[in-house]
């Protein structure tokens, strides 16, 4: 018998009845030096429950490895300090999460295959997922319930009425989780319409609603699809995600808190999605791809009620507010904001060019045509695609099939044109100073797409690439995932500006690490990384202009910083400010 249980109307835990007010804290968004602090803040606020996904593609990064189960991805651990906090867990293990996250968690290995019937049946996807879960399940077996642990309840899939109407592969899932001893209670989730619920849920398994307004509609139409049993919003949507180039989404607070109160006044359970977004770092944030590729900035503040850095917001306030309202909130005070580091100016004084460096950060793979970068097994970053241009002049370079995401190209070390697959662009006119002149092609892979049909879309060069009609061969391919950057020859560099992509290096001195924010005035486009841990892409075309630096990434004494930057720089200075600018908002 499952911990939690449902009635006509509600849910019973051990027997007794129980309301879950629970709110979404992805432990991989989060650094694992804060899980406990941002869980206690959840209690705080009045929740007795946190949700979670889990994200195949970094727990399996090789088919044929063991599980990551260590740092950011040490879920067990993240488990033991939820129910040392008191706190239940609702688990969402996927496959499939979406959540604004690189390939919606579907592994690139696994996606890379073009054949494979994504979220279905097909047995090529069902054995990978079986195998998985294989590796998945048993050290998570010990937090569930039936062994005492936080774990009250399994979700299937993700809003798979969104995607698909394959029921033999919802099926497949439920027994896959059942043959391998999850007793708890499985719920799917799916957006509030008809066809979405009839296509998303399974029969014996609970349907819950993804919504953040219409209360009223959304309920009911969670009832009209399933006439008996606990109404339940499995993503509260009280904020949202932003993409460069777009605006910072905000919610306003007091019409998120009156629909929270009209949910809870309803009888409801819910889990608000985002109690605390927090980061996309390193090369971890999705996409969207509807009429154009968009990608997701790398802040997850979702205007949450817990800010990206851990701070409680005016959402904060006002739902412990509304939940007071409705069951006990603890009697201890509000959380005050944390400390931050003082202002700090960081002199970026050592540098070295990415183009002459290529050779020492990946050993080139010959091709006579472009491979993807999924074809090259690269799962994120760059990849650097270099040849020779068989004629000289002026004319057009063509990418047939187009570019994933984002090309620079350079002619002799010089950059001529970028290429962006928000464009749609394909061609470029260039000039061509002699046949021979070495071309050079630095692609960025922005990010997976995570909702939709284009789930698994190929990165790098898409196809041929010819000039002026003739096709262009004998490719060196450089793979960049940039997860080592120790063989950086950083040599003392003391100009003010600079062009083209370069590793900058810098360090500061911390007295006591405390939270930060990596402002980059006059920088273009990159990554950074402070001691070793990648903070992710920074753009100046915004909306973000900061980058969240966890406390615990600092140490007293000396720090390092180290920027990518693609471009050019106006000036060789980083800040560190105590507040985030994630650009000018938009409700
Ligand atoms: C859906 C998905 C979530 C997330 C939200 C938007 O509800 O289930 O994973 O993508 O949309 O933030």
């Amino acid at each position: 018998m499952p911990a939690l249980t449902t009635t006509s109307d509600g849910f019973l835990l051990h027997g007794e009845p129980f309301r879950i007010i629970s709110g979404a804290l992805h432990y991989f968004r989060v650094h694992p030096g804060q899980w406990a602090d941002r869980l206690r803040k959840a209690r705080l606020m009045g929740l007795n429950t946190v949700e979670t996904y889990v994200p195949w593609n970094l727990h399996q990064p090789d088919p044929d490895g063991g599980l990551v189960l260590d740092g950011l991805l040490d879920l067990p651990h993240f488990l033991r300090l939820a129910q040392e906090e008191g706190l239940h867990v609702l688990l969402r293990p996927g496959p499939y999460i979406c959540a604004e996250w690189d390939g919606g968690g579907l592994p690139g290995w696994l996606t890379a295959d073009p054949d494979i019937r994504l979220r279905t049946s097909d047995p090529r996807f069902t054995g990978a997922v079986d195998r998985y879960l294989d590796l998945l399940l048993p050290p998570l077996l010990p937090h569930l319930a039936a062994a005492g642990g936080p774990v009250v309840a399994v979700q299937v899939e993700n809003e798979y009425g969104a995607y698909g109407d394959d029921t033999a592969y919802l099926e497949h899932l439920r027994e896959a989780l059942r043959s391998r001893g999850v007793e708890e209670l499985l719920f799917t989730c799916d957006q509030a319409d008809p066809g979405h619920l009839a296509a998303g849920s399974l029969p014996g398994v609970l349907a819950t609603g993804t919504f953040g307004g219409k209360i009223p509609d959304a309920l009911a139409e969670l009832r009209a699809h399933r006439p008996e049993g606990p109404l339940m919003c499995a993503e509260f949507w009280i904020g949202w995600f932003d993409h460069w180039g777009g605006p910072h989404h905000v919610r306003d607070t007091a019409d998120a808190a009156a629909r929270l109160d009209e949910l809870l006044s309803a009888g409801a359970s819910v889990n608000i999605y985002m109690f605390h977004g927090g980061t996309n770092f390193g090369f971890t944030n999705g996409a969207n791809h509807y009429h154009a590729y968009a990608p997701t900035v790398t802040s997850y503040d979702y205007d949450a009620p817990l800010s990206e850095h851990g701070d409680p917001g005016p959402k904060y306030h006002a739902f412990r507010e509304v939940i007071a309202r409705h069951a006990p909130v603890p009697d201890e005070p509000a959380p005050a904001p944390a400390a931050k580091l003082p202002p700090t100016p960081v002199a970026l004084d050592r540098r070295v060019p990415l183009l002459p460096q290529v050779a020492a950060l990946s050993d080139p793979v010959p091709a006579e045509h472009p491979p993807t970068m999924d074809e090259l097994g690269l799962r994120s970053g760059y990849a650097l695609y270099r040849t020779a241009a068989p004629v000289g002049g002026d004319g057009l370079l063509h990418f047939s099939g187009g570019i994933g995401d984002r090309a620079q190209v350079f002619v002799d070390g010089a950059p001529v044109g970028v290429l962006e697959r928000e464009r749609h662009d394909e061609a470029l006119p260039v000039r061509v100073p002699r046949p021979g002149a070495a071309l050079d092609v630095l692609v960025e892979n922005m990010g997976g797409v995570n909702y939709g049909p284009r789930i698994g879309a190929p990165k790098g060069l898409l196809g041929p690439v010819s000039f002026n009609g003739t096709e262009l061969r004998d490719w060196l391919c450089h793979p960049l995932p940039l997860d080592d950057l120790a063989a950086l020859p950083f040599t003392p560099d003391a100009t003010t500006t600079s062009t083209g992509p370069a590793f900058h290096h810098g360090t500061f001195d911390v007295a006591t690490p405390a939270d930060t924010f990596l402002a980059l005035p006059g920088w273009t486009k990159g990554q950074a990384w402070i001691n070793g841990f990648h903070l992710g892409r920074y753009w100046n075309r915004g909306p973000q202009h900061t980058l969240y630096v966890p406390a615990p990434v600092l140490r007293p004494g000396r720090n390092d910083l180290v920027l990518l930057e693609l471009h050019g720089t106006t000036g060789t200075q980083a800040h560190l400010t105590p507040a985030p600018d994630l650009g000018p908002e938009k409700s």
